[in-house]
């Protein structure tokens, strides 16, 4: 099975944990797309009825209002679940976020719902975060100039998207911050989160409940 079919079998595992009735946070990025199909799939079926879903970008709203998903403003319900994809899972369970950009709104979503179950396929397991993937970062466009030189301090901070910047959902920018691998992840969001004009960091420490991550030998699930 190739990569994608990986994550469209983490997509449907996670979405066997949806019951009628629930309200789900809907991550982002090419996973989560797929829980969102499967649980599109579901609904169309009539297995899963009165669900609603509160969506962590305009990306993934519009795919989920194309499929038909019922959505919600984010606080007007209590969400039972969240389902989201990652960049890099530790064994801990802490997670590198932000790789499509949405990690502000996936961070509020995720540590808002009842349980946060992560998807990915094994290629994003690693020993510590920071080892393969630079660690996004959201800072306010104001000063961005100043943030970039502050976090020079802790690594090397690159404006995604240099003279044409990406800009977030939030109308923010996104730094893309060069690691060595972090051995205390908890602390160092902490350090990041400290640097005025950081808004949210890609750092998600303590929020994840369970992985679903799906390779050649099969599904495996990790719990804190
Ligand atoms: C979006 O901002 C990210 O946090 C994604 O969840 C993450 O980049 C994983 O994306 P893929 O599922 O596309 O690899």
């Amino acid at each position: 099975m190739e990569r994608d079919g990986y994550k469209a079998k983490a997509g449907r595992l996670a979405v066997e944990q949806v019951r009628s009735g629930m309200v789900l946070g809907l991550g982002t990025g090419s996973t989560a797309a797929h829980a969102v199909r499967a649980l599109a799939d579901r609904i169309r079926e009539g297995t899963l009825t009165d669900i609603r879903g509160v969506p962590t970008s305009q990306a993934t709203a519009d795919l989920a209002a194309s499929l038909g998903v019922p959505l919600v403003e984010p606080g007007a319900v209590a969400m039972d679940l969240a389902i989201d994809g990652a960049d890099e899972i530790a064994p801990d369970l802490s997670l590198t976020k932000g790789g499509g950009g949405a990690l502000l709104r996936e961070k509020i979503i995720a540590a808002a719902a009842g349980r946060f179950v992560v998807i990915a396929d094994d290629s994003k397991l690693v020993p510590a975060l920071g080892s393969t993937f630079d660690i996004p970062v959201e800072i306010a466009r104001f000063g961005a100039a100043i943030t970039l030189a502050a976090l020079e301090d802790v690594g090397t901070p690159v404006l995604r998207g240099g003279d044409d910047p990406f800009v977030t959902d939030n109308g923010n920018f996104v730094v893309d911050l060069a690691v060595d691998p972090i051995g205390n992840p908890g602390a160092f969001d902490a350090m990041l989160a400290a640097v005025p004009g950081v808004l949210a960091t890609g750092l998600f420490v303590g929020i994840a409940d369970e992985a679903i991550v799906v390779g050649v030998d099969g599904a495996r699930r990790i719990t804190r």
